[in-house]
Formats: structure tokens, C-alpha cells, sequence
């Protein structure tokens, strides 16, 4: 990557970011400093992650001081018990500066001997490794090698300087300055924004379009410590709304899941199947997509007791009343153009039930999976459904990730979208029988 006039850098990309900043052992890592304070700067929300070797060189303290989250350095954290999953998939950039040879070299080989090392394989956010090192170990072949491999997996260098080196030597492995590190940032983060904005456009993009997803299961309170739920965990519904985001359109997100917000969301957090419908009724006035993902429980306790109920005062006896059927009445309010897609999860005769479901329900899409199928639905990473469409077609989705299942919906909904006009029919029939696409970024 050739380095910018770092004064005519274009920084704006790094507005709103959320950068991890990796920072390994090496002198250079009083200068991770000054690319922190920069980054911040320039609007990034940046979570330093120091290795240990790391600490010897600069005070965790210092980091945690100027970031906009303390700094992390343990993979078993205190507040968190997988971090580096949380920081990776949070991530816009990961930026690893200095990165010493032993980096590079744990990183090109797949090993997650600490913290960063696992942020960096967890992470699919662009990487921008930023080698310091002495010239003879920058020069070495096994460095030069993996810092191939690594290119050549699409993670960017900003290749380091000649000068002064640590020990007073002079020659090649200087970190490269600050500015040169904080303006490739920026140009990294805008070039994997304009790619992700190019690859939603070339499958059924949402450019321009308002979803709203519900996930989760509902939690129907009995009393203060007590509840109805059900085995949903958001997962299905989170990476809908991930990948619409991805697909260019503005999600809000209802979830009833402790999940964490994907990125480029908006989250609107509920408990109740009451709350849920609120939610999703009041936004689907100006919503062009609704995604019915959440298992809304069918009935509630007419009064939660306000004091728990103990076992002394016997069997307690709960009045149920039915809640409101949000797909149905989503259904019932549809404005023209307007796409409902509902899901279904079946134990029997899946598909005749969810075909009575749709048609119920005036749903255009209903998405029905046989949770007792192995490794499909609840509590599971991975999904096999039939999309089936109020038009009479319908499309089998075989066991694969969720975020997979999410593209070939959202594949789905473009299909529906486009078959509105005559011309619109070929389009969504060519697009039923393509394969999903909905890869990994
Ligand atoms: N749904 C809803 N509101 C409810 C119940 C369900 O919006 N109160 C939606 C779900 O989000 C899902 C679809 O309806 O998209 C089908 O859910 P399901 O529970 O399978 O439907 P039910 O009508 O409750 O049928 P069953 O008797 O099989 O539970």
C-alpha cells in the first residue's frame, strides 16, 4: 500500500468506526500511543487489545486513558468470557501497529496464542498490520514469507520505514509514522465500504430500503422472579438484520435476544410479545420489509403476580389469555409494495402447516423450518428451511449457517419485490433457482 501526503489524508472513513488497535511487543509501541490519540481524533471508537510483551514497553493505563474502552489484554477477560469474538465481530478494522515479527508469524500461521491473536482469526473486518522490527529480522526469509502470506490473504501492510531503530541502529523496520498508519486506516476502512456497498448491489441489493426484523423468543412474566419463554435465540433474526444492513438497507432490528447488536443496526431491545408488537406495529407504517423472525409466545398470563408465588400457597393456578398475532395483523395492515415475510418453526408436516400458516396469516413469504431435524433451528448455528412464497413456489435451503439462510430469505424477498411488475416474474424466477450467495464478508 503505497503511503499518502499524510496531511491531505481523507480521514473521514474513520468517523464512527469501531477500530481494534493491536499493539504487540516492540519499542515502537510508545508509538501505538500517538496512533491511538490520531484515530480517536478522527471520530473512531478504538479498543486497544496489548499483548503481553506489550505492557513491558507502554502501561496498559496509558491506552485505557485516551481509547473509548480500556484497554484488553487478557483472552479470558473479567467482563467477558470470549472478547475476542466480541472485539472481532465488532470490529470495521482491526489494525495491528506495531506487529512484531512474532505476530506476523502467529497470525500468517493461524495460531491464537493470546488475545490479539485470536481477535485476528476471529475477525472478519479488514486487517491492517503494521510490521517494526530490526532490519535483520524484517529482512529475515521466514518473515518475508509470512508477511506474503498474509497479502496474499488480503490483509494490508503499511510497510515499515528506514531510520533509527531501537539500540541505535539504523536501517529498515522503523514503524512507519503515525499519520502514514491512521491515513491508511482510513483508505482501508472506505475501500471495504465501497466493496461491501458494490457486493450488495450485485445480489438483490436492499439500497434504499426500510427492513424491520423481530427475533427472539418472548418472555411472558408470571411473577417478578418467574416467565413463559420458548427455546428461540435470536440467532436466525440477528443475521437477517446483519445482512440486510449488509445488502444497503436501514434495519431496525425488535429482538427479544440478549444477542449483541450486528453491526449497522438499530436495536430496539424487548421482553414481552406485548412490547414486540408495539414495536414492530408502530414502525411498519414506513417499513418496506418485515421480517416476522421472533417466536412470539401465543398466550400470556392475564395478570404476572406481583409478589413471587411460593410453593406454601399451593399449585398456582395462571389464567392465560391469547396475545396479539403481530404477522396476522401485519398481514391485515399491508400497505401496496410492501413485503411480510413470517417463519415457522414445525415438528409435523412442516410444510403443509406453514402453507396454511401463510395463507392464514396474509403473509408473502413464510420461511419454515422441522426444528427436529438435526442441527436445524434453536440454539443452533446453522439452519435448514423451504421458503415458501404466497405465489405458489417454493425454494429448499439445505443445512448451512444462519447467515447463509439469511441471504437466500433476503434473496427471496428481492424475488417478491421484483416479480410486482410482469417483468419483474422472470427476474424472480431466475433468481429462486440461484444458488444463495449469501457468503461470508
Ligand atoms: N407470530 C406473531 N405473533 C404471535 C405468534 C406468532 O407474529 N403472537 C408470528 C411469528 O413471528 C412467525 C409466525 O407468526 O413469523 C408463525 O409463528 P408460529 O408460532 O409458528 O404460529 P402460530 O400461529 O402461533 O401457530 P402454532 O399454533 O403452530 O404455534
Amino acid at each position: 500500500m503505497t503511503p499518502d501526503s499524510p496531511e491531505r489524508a481523507d480521514l473521514s472513513p474513520l468517523a464512527g468506526a469501531r477500530v481494534v488497535l493491536g499493539v504487540s511487543g516492540g519499542i515502537a509501541a510508545y508509538k501505538a500511543v500517538e496512533v491511538l490519540r490520531r484515530l480517536v481524533e478522527a471520530g473512531a471508537h478504538v479498543v486497544p487489545v496489548l499483548t503481553e510483551a506489550a505492557t513491558r514497553f507502554v502501561g496498559v493505563a496509558t491506552f485505557s486513558a485516551l481509547a473509548s474502552e480500556p484497554a484488553e489484554t487478557e483472552l479470558f477477560g473479567a467482563h467477558d468470557a470470549i472478547p475476542h469474538t466480541r472485539l472481532g465481530r465488532l470490529a470495521d478494522l482491526v489494525v495491528v501497529a506495531p506487529a512484531t515479527a512474532r505476530v506476523i508469524g502467529e497470525y500468517a500461521s493461524g495460531i491464537s496464542a493470546d488475545l490479539l491473536g485470536a481477535t485476528l482469526l476471529a475477525t472478519r473486518a479488514p486487517v491492517l498490520v503494521c510490521p517494526a522490527m530490526h532490519t535483520e529480522m524484517w529482512e529475515h526469509a521466514a518473515v518475508r514469507a509470512n508477511v506474503e502470506t498474509l497479502r496474499a490473504r488480503g490483509v494490508h501492510v503499511v510497510a515499515p520505514e528506514s531510520g533509527r531503530l531501537a539500540g541505535g541502529d539504523v536501517g529498515e523496520g522503523r514503524l512507519a509514522d503515525p499519520e502514514t498508519i491512521v491515513a491508511a486506516a482510513a483508505r482501508v476502512l472506505a475501500a471495504e465500504r465501497a466493496r461491501a456497498k458494490g457486493r450488495g448491489r450485485a445480489r438483490a441489493g436492499l439500497d434504499g430500503l426500510t427492513v424491520v426484523v423481530s427475533a427472539g423468543g418472548t418472555r411472558e412474566p408470571i411473577d417478578p422472579v418467574r416467565y413463559i419463554a420458548n427455546r428461540s435465540s435470536g440467532r436466525q433474526g440477528h443475521a437477517l438484520a446483519e445482512v440486510a444492513a449488509e445488502r444497503g438497507a436501514t434495519v431496525v432490528l425488535v429482538t427479544a435476544s440478549g444477542l449483541e447488536a450486528p453491526r449497522g443496526v438499530t436495536v430496539v431491545r424487548v421482553e414481552t410479545a406485548a412490547e414486540l408488537a408495539e414495536a414492530v406495529l408502530s414502525r411498519s407504517e414506513g417499513a418496506d420489509v418485515i421480517v416476522m423472525a421472533a417466536a412470539v409466545a401465543d398466550f400470556r398470563p392475564v395478570r404476572a403476580a406481583t409478589s413471587k408465588l411460593a410453593k406454601r400457597d399451593g399449585i398456582p393456578e395462571i389464567e392465560l389469555e391469547p396475545t396479539v398475532d403481530v404477522l396476522a395483523e401485519l398481514g391485515k395492515r399491508r400497505r401496496p409494495g410492501q413485503v411480510i415475510v413470517g417463519f415457522a418453526a414445525e415438528t409435523d408436516d412442516a410444510l403443509a402447516r406453514a402453507r396454511e400458516k401463510l395463507v392464514l396469516k396474509g403473509a408473502d413469504l413464510l420461511v419454515v423450518n422441522d426444528v427436529s431435524a438435526p442441527n436445524v433451528g434453536f440454539g443452533h448455528e446453522t439452519n435448514a428451511v423451504t421458503v415458501l412464497y404466497a405465489s405458489g413456489g417454493e425454494v429448499e435451503v439445505p443445512l448451512a449457517p444462519k447467515r447463509t439462510i439469511a441471504g437466500a430469505v433476503l434473496d427471496a424477498v428481492s424475488a417478491v419485490r421484483r416479480a410486482e411488475t410482469p417483468a419483474g416474474l422472470d427476474a424472480a424466477n431466475s433468481a429462486r433457482s440461484r444458488p444463495d450467495g449469501g457468503e461470508r464478508r
